[in-house]
């Protein structure tokens, strides 16, 4: 390997449960004796009733995936309830406020699964049933927790709204999967400031989604309004019911959660997972990719409003009944050691976060972590977005004191949990690239044409063969569930990243190929961003790309044309960047907006997009073939209005 490799620490190494060579054995019989691994794998979930066959899928026509498909469990009876009849003194959640001074709660297996099951009492008194859909708009508080395996518990198929969409952005997600219910908080606090969570929830319904019943959770103590009929305190619905709700057989390949995720076209999509596939999955890539052991305290920064949230927070370290801590707060509150200072307060042994987060921190020097013990951590982990070497290398060294082994995972949505990675007691590591395959992950390279490319290469990653994470469907779409992931390449998975490959089949990402971007490792989609510009009353015509932002990774730059006769001023283009955060919610506001008379179009009238990425990153040196554009004038316009100027 060549030298900016990274060799496994010795340490790391004799306390690893895998070695390479038992990676290798596993990976090779997860592919050519597929059906036996997974059966066996399965043994990690307590089945109702055990399914008798794996995998049974395909890529093809219809694209038809199914995993276990005979078996009967529930996920929360494995997340919680075995957990709390083997160990229910062991802690499941730390929750660790907002506010530094404000009171840790500590909460074992046996009172999670008393609050959970009230909650579920709670749900069904409210009138959900087996099947409905529940949308969840929480802040990082154990409640949200609650709220997902309360629905898992009686056979509900949450949505969960990251708390930074905008109302009307929370009723497009209800509306689409005919959500009647919400489980909501009065606000969030993040970082010292509410986010008035109800207020939000209150005018997405304004809008007329026919909800029939919304559970509030007091967390701040916030003045809230409460409608007569339609709303409930948590508090309150809980103390009128009790702990004994039992947990409901599920089919395998039962919805457990629609969560929406931004693609290359049109709105949000609702990708579905189901219950057996998903548990089996995340349960196993948890225990491996962080070499899990009893006494670790794992803390995964991300908010539940995201995947890694769902695999990583609520589902796959319960499920291994691990000891997790989770933060309601934000890095850099009150000040840019809090991470560290949790690590030292808590100590945490596996830290999971993004490389946005670590270039942020990296920003602030070394004296912030160098305060704080962190002799606990055990294993660092990055996940979202690709991590430029120079991160992972502050991560491992000064974070790290050059002593731990570092994860840089690669997954997505709609895989369910990790895909590649190397294992931290196993694998060498090489900063910026994930790594190897998890078991029966199957990525290959596939040039422009759709031919695979073998070796060394780089090109757009498909993965050829089913694993029991994946998505199954888009909710209500299955047809673009299709057309999105199967009808690039033809029986392959393809997606949407791009990829290079070294001589031992360790890989890199080099980041989306498509019109997808991702801000501070959240995903978005420059259609939806141009949609919300142009629905602006003085907006003819956007165009959204991404360029390299020295913290998010990627940063939101929109080229605007306005109507006839608008003046393209200062204010407006505030008033703009309003207009996109009230539209999508903060999570979307633009970096820039750049107002123009006219977009570079060819003489077909395509907006030459290729042109204003290149603008925008400012490489106008090397604008390529400009040949087509039908106003050749519109360029030289656009390069020396360019923002920042
Ligand atoms: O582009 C890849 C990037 O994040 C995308 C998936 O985003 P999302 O569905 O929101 O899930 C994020 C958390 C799993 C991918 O298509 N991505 C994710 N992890 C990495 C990454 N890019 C490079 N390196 C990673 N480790």
């Amino acid at each position: 390997m060549s030298d900016d490799v990274v060799a496994v620490p010795e340490a790391a190494r004799r306390a690893s449960n895998c070695s390479d060579a038992d990676y290798q054995a596993l990976y090779d019989r997860s592919l050519n004796d597929s059906e036996a691994f997974w059966l066996e794998q399965a043994r990690r979930i307590e089945w109702i009733k055990a399914p008798t066959v794996a995998g049974n899928w395909s890529f093809d026509d219809r694209v038809d995936i199914k995993w276990f498909e005979d078996g009967q469990l529930n996920a929360c009876w494995n997340c919680v309830d075995r957990h709390a009849i083997t160990t229910p003194d062991r802690l499941a959640l730390i929750f660790e406020p907002d506010e530094p001074d404000a009171e840790t709660r500590q909460i074992t297996y046996a009172q999670m699964r008393a609050d959970i099951a009230r909650f579920g009492n709670a749900l069904l008194a409210m009138g959900v049933e087996r099947g409905d859909r529940v949308t969840i708009y929480m802040p990082m508080v154990p409640e949200a927790i609650y709220a997902m395996l309360a629905c898992a518990r009686i056979g509900a198929v949450h949505s969960v709204v990251f708390g930074g969409f905008s109302p009307e952005a929370l009723r497009g997600r209800i509306e689409d999967c005919d959500s009647r219910f919400v489980i909501t908080a009065d606000a969030g606090r993040r970082g010292g400031r509410d986010i008035p969570l109800k207020a939000n929830v209150d005018a997405a319904l304004d809008g007329g989604a026919p909800v029939s019943g919304v559970m509030t959770v007091r967390v701040t103590g916030a003045d809230v309004a409460m409608t007569e009929g339609r709303d409930r305190w948590y508090h309150e619905a809980v103390a009128a019911v009790d702990d004994d709700c039992p947990c409901v057989p599920m089919n395998a390949e039962d919805p457990l959660f629609i969560l929406y995720t931004s693609g290359s076209t049109g709105k949000p999509k609702g990708v579905l997972h189901t219950t057996g596939g998903y548990m089996v999955w995340t349960a196993l890539t948890f225990a491996y990719a962080f070499d899990h052991k009893e006494d670790d305290i794992f803390f995964c920064t991300a908010d539940v409003g995201w995947i890694t949230g769902h695999s990583y927070v609520a589902y796959g370290p319960l499920a291994c009944g691990a000891t997790q801590l989770i933060f309601e707060g934000v890095p850099n509150y009150p000040d840019e050691s809090r991470f560290w200072a949790i690590t030292e307060k808590h100590k945490v042994s596996i830290l999971y976060t993004a490389p946005t987060a670590i270039r942020a921190l990296m920003r602030e020097g070394p004296e912030p972590v160098k305060k704080h013990d962190r002799s606990s951590l055990r294993i660092l982990g990055t996940v979202g977005e690709p991590i430029n070497p120079e991160a992972w290398r502050w991560y491992r060294n000064t974070v790290g004191n050059s002593r731990v082994p570092v994860v840089d995972t690669w997954w997505q949505t709609e895989t369910g949990g990790i895909m590649l990675t190397t294992l931290p007691g196993a694998h060498d590591m090489k900063p910026g690239w994930a790594g190897l395959p998890m078991f029966g992950v199957r990525p290959l390279l596939v040039d422009n044409d759709g031919q695979r490319i073998e070796g060394t290469a780089e090109g757009n990653l498909c993965i050829s063969r089913s694993w029991p994470g994946q998505a199954r469907t888009v909710y209500g779409d299955h047809a673009r569930f299709r057309q999105t992931y199967f009808s690039t390449y033809e029986g392959l998975y393809f997606t949407g990243d791009g990829a290079r490959r070294d001589e031992n089949g360790y890989y890199r990402i080099t980041g989306r190929v498509d019109d997808v971007i991702n801000v501070s490792g959240h995903r978005m989609g420059t259609a939806e961003i141009e949609s919300a510009l142009v629905l602006h009353d003085q907006v003819a015509e956007a165009a959204v790309v991404g360029f390299p932002h020295e913290v998010k990774g990627q940063g939101i730059y929109c080229y605007v044309t306005t109507n006839a006769g608008v003046d393209m001023t200062a204010d407006l283009e505030a008033e703009l960047r309003q207009h996109v955060r009230k539209e999508i919610g903060p999570v979307a506001t633009p970096d820039h907006i750049h107002l123009t008379p006219a977009l570079p179009k060819t003489r077909s009238g395509k907006i030459m997009r290729r042109i204003l990425r290149k603008i925008a990153e400012g490489d106008t040196k090397s604008l390529g073939d400009t040949s087509t554009l039908a106003d050749p004038g519109v360029v030289a316009s656009l390069i020396e209005n360019r923002r920042p100027a």
